[in-house]
């Protein structure tokens, strides 16, 4: 017998999009064809200026190790990219290269947790905020958001009700996976006061910051003042914005003491980035520009004609999403939790999605589908969904 393990590691299960992918591929395998709503990447290709400087930086013999920090050129046209994009006006010593922000939240989620403090993850909200709080021993604590005219949004009494003498942190996520949300002012001032009032870092997931669609504009809660400024640090990547989910890249940004243990922890983590993709990045941030306007163009072609076609099916109700590549559409609870009713669909009508119980009990009865998916397959998979909807017999729920 082995000797034990990791106690916190343990703490941790598998992830519902990954364990969903697998049953959708061993139906593959036996023949069945499934349109995919579950995937959580582009369909795109990093745009050839990224591909081309990557070559060109193996050509040139860039395959080295780079100061944990990252590299100063990407640091650098990370620090103009963010005060072009998002007005956030920050020195290059605020900034950590990461391996995507799977990377970048790890470090946060280590630098600022010791074992028995609690962080607030408000729910809907993506799964792995909370497995990665728990693996530093940490203790995730669910807050769930309001709704309004059939959208979450942010509820700050309820967030105030949750802080405890052990609260260290809360995780906000703008644009929102799974939600479609883009988060407005008033709900991140709300984030900001209790932060203050608490004195708790924010920890601000913006990685699909650039996914936002008409109507709507990014707002990084770290603009707000310089006092929120001081308290927040942010998660973010090249994964959704430019394609690039494979390559790894990421970055924070944190006030420069968060910054320098950022950049020790990764030192002892991945060591740095990969070089070579670091060099693509700064093609991408400096010349991605126009690629990313023509897939946000595509991707709201397809948010039109996934939310109107799901507005179609009797029950189902979609919120137009104001940014990310997904839609959370409402089902009726009478079709039972989420969960059935993703096999249900999986199973019997071929479609792959993810059920609204995989970001917390609050969307038990919600439904989350990626249109980062063509145009084709987004009517296929739509006019699978009307002829199984409701669901029947064994996965009928309660109703
Ligand atoms: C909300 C959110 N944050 C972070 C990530 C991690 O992305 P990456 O590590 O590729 O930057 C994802 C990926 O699905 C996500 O949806």
């Amino acid at each position: 017998m082995s000797p034990p393990l990791s106690k916190f590691a343990q703490s941790v299960g598998g992830s519902t999009v990954v364990g969903m992918r697998r049953q959708a591929d061993a139906l593959e395998a036996t023949g069945m064809n499934v349109v995919d709503f579950g995937i959580g990447e582009p369909d795109f290709a990093a745009p050839p200026p990224v591909q081309e400087a990557a070559i060109k930086a193996i050509r040139d013999g860039h395959g080295n190790y780079i100061d944990p920090t990252g590299l100063v050129e990407l640091r650098e046209t990370i620090a103009e990219f963010e005060a072009d994009q998002h007005g956030l006006h920050v020195g290059v010593d605020q900034i950590t290269v990461t391996p995507g922000s799977y990377g970048g939240l790890s470090l946060i989620t280590r630098a600022l947790l010791d074992p028995e403090d609690e962080v607030l993850v408000i729910e809907p909200g993506w799964g792995p905020y909370k497995a990665m709080v728990m693996l530093t021993g940490a203790k995730a604590v669910g807050v769930p958001m309001g709704t309004r005219h059939g959208r979450f949004v942010i509820d700050g009494e309820r967030l105030a009700d949750a802080v405890t003498e052990k609260t260290r942190a809360i995780i906000v996520n703008t644009p929102w996976n799974p939600t479609g949300r883009v988060l407005l002012r008033e709900e991140l001032t709300a984030v900001a006061e209790i932060s203050e009032r608490y004195d708790l870092w924010i920890v601000a997931d913006e990685v699909y910051s650039e996914l936002v669609y008409a109507n709507a504009s990014h707002l990084s809660v770290a603009t707000l003042g310089a006092d929120v400024a001081d308290r927040t640090v942010i998660a973010t990547s090249l994964s959704k914005s430019f394609a690039m989910t494979g390559w790894r890249l990421g970055y924070c940004i944190a006030p420069p003491e968060l910054s320098a243990l950022l950049a020790r922890i990764n030192q002892y983590t991945s060591r740095c980035a990969s070089s070579i993709v670091q060099y693509a990045a700064v093609a991408a941030l400096r010349d991605g520009g126009s690629f990313v306007a023509a897939m946000r163009q595509e991707y709201s072609l397809r948010r039109d004609a996934l939310a109107d076609g799901l507005n179609q099916i009797a029950g189902v109700e979609c919120p137009l999403p104001e940014g990310t590549f997904y839609a959370f559409p409402q089902i009726p609870e009478a079709w039972g939790d989420s969960r059935e009713v993703a096999a249900h669909l999986l199973t019997k009508a071929g479609v792959l999605l993810t059920p609204g119980s995989a970001y917390g009990p609050a969307s038990r009865h919600h439904l989350r589908l990626s249109f980062a998916t063509s145009l084709t397959m987004i009517e296929e998979g739509l006019s699978r969904l009307q002829d199984a909807l409701p669901p029947r017999g064994e996965f009928a729920g309660n109703g």
